[in-house]
């Protein structure tokens, strides 16, 4: 079975994990050397956001060379160690692969900006449509009698995959990094890439409906993207081991996912993270994570609250997580979710993203100074309980998820596929996985007796999950 399936997978936001050199921003070193403590957590791999050079104008997003390091970040060679260690400590690597548009540092652009004949690898037109920037505005800049088509910033535009040259290219950028040993990539907004043909005009043109409501929309989540995938899933399929394809996926419908699934392996579900603490909401948008093969569980990530402010506390947070965790699927972490870390108010004079998600990209809480930086932090240090503060402590968050991470890695091996919802009073719920495992969890503050007798439990505690194991 491939080692991703029902893997944990820890996202690392690589300038807020941990520095190495005192310049007050993480690096590839500095992540090198806390990769014991991610052992520890029983996590399988790590994703590391974009870490190539960049101006940082959308947080690495915006890749000028993907190809290789930011000096910030390290070099080549750091890379390759980060790699060797985390394999030898049985950790696997996946990195951020960013497709859809490169930043306008990139030397393709700064050609097509002076030679109007060197333009075909992004998308010119002399008259723009409709289409609106997921950044808000228009998804054109006029440059001169041409404009040139970003959905997001201005600073990102989007690279035409309709260009051969363009897709010989990332096939090299894919190779290059599987040569060095990574396992996989995690493609952001892999629902971008390609374009309805002729460019038409949106019916719909607010911004927020063109990215979650694909079906709607010429520029999002256009079926003829899978046609790169599947010239990447050959790619892939061409290394040893199972190197994962992971996209970044909005949609709006689960049967609009697992389209992607066919040559990715596993596609990103929002479905939790746009979803109130509410059983029946709850429910329902895990219903519509299980539709798509090989689900993914994730409640948080660099671009969005943080989920015990999002959910309305951390043991909300953690009740959550517990009772997603015992179902089949892999599991992403984002950074920080271990201590049950709220967001953080940034004051605007400090602020370091231009689109307002610093509040969850503040710098790792490693001991009570800190321990991020030598230097002075590029974000505030957030408010909360470090990793040295809770460590030992039974009843701490890092010890809740240590102990749940490490008894899943255990059970894994009895357990199958298979979930049948169990029936329960308003407020709960239990599914329980083939295998012998049921999953409670109570946002009651009452005492919940199951309907089959099996446990009674609750008793006035706070909001959380039990599993139940089958002798
Ligand atoms: C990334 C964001 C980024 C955007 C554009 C996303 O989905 O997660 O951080 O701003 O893609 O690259
Ligand atoms: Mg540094």
């Amino acid at each position: 079975m491939a080692w991703w399936r029902d893997a944990v997978v820890y996202e690392i936001y690589v300038r807020a994990f941990q520095d190495s050199d005192g310049d007050g921003v993480g690096d590839l070193d500095g992540i090198r050397s806390r990769l014991p403590y991610l052992q520890a957590l029983c996590v399988d791999a790590i994703w590391l956001t974009p870490f190539y050079p960049s101006p940082m104008r959308d947080g690495g997003y915006d890749v000028s060379d993907p190809c290789d390091v930011d000096p910030l970040f390290g070099d080549l060679d750091g890379f390759d160690r980060l790699v060797a260690d985390a394999h030898r400590l049985g950790l696997k690597v996946i990195v951020d692969l960013v497709p859809n548009h490169t930043s306008d540092q990139h030397p393709w652009f700064q050609e097509a900006l002076r030679n109007r004949a060197a333009r075909r690898r992004y998308v010119f037109a002399e008259t723009p449509n409709n289409w609106l920037s997921f950044r808000g505005g228009s998804a054109w800049t006029r440059v001169d009698e041409e404009a040139y088509l970003h959905l997001f910033a201005p600073e990102q535009p989007d690279l035409n995959w309709r260009d051969p040259e363009v897709n010989d290219a990332y096939d090299d950028v894919l190779r290059f990094w599987l040569d060095r040993g990574v396992d996989g990539f995690r493609i952001d907004v892999a629902h971008g890439l390609l374009k309805a043909e002729g460019l038409p005009d949106d019916e719909d043109v607010s911004a927020l409906t063109q990215l979650v409501c694909d079906r709607y929309s010429h520029s999002w989540g256009q079926p003829e993207v899978c046609s790169v995938y599947r010239r990447w899933r050959a790619i892939a399929d061409s290394f040893d081991g199972d190197r994962l394809l992971l996209g970044e996926v909005y949609a709006v419908h689960p049967a609009d996912l697992v389209r992607y699934t066919e040559s990715l392996d596993q596609v990103f579900n929002f479905f939790l993270l746009q979803t109130s603490f509410d059983t029946v909401l709850l429910r329902s948008a895990i219903d519509a994570a299980l539709v798509v093969p090989n689900p993914t569980w994730t409640l948080s990530n660099h671009d969005l609250s943080r989920q015990a402010s999002r959910l309305g506390g951390a043991d909300r947070a953690l009740a959550l997580s517990a009772f997603l965790w015992a179902l089949p699927g892999s599991v992403y972490v984002y950074q920080g979710e271990e201590l049950g870390l709220y967001d953080t108010d940034v004051p605007r004079e400090l602020a370091v993203d231009p689109f307002g998600r610093d509040r969850s990209r503040t710098p790792m809480l490693w001991d009570a100074d800190g321990g991020f930086t030598t230097g002075t932090p590029f974000l505030p240090l957030g408010a909360g309980q470090s990793v040295a503060e809770q460590e030992g402590d039974a009843g701490s968050a890092l010890e809740a998820y240590r102990a749940l991470l490490r008894l899943r890695r255990e059970l894994l091996s009895r357990l199958g596929r298979e979930v049948t919802w169990r029936d329960t009073p308003p407020g709960v719920l239990a599914v329980a996985r083939e295998g012998g495992l049921v999953a409670v969890l109570n946002t009651t503050s009452a005492a919940v007796p199951l309907p089959d007798g099996e446990v009674l439990w609750g008793d006035g505690g706070p909001v959380s999950t039990t599993w139940l194991l089958a002798p």
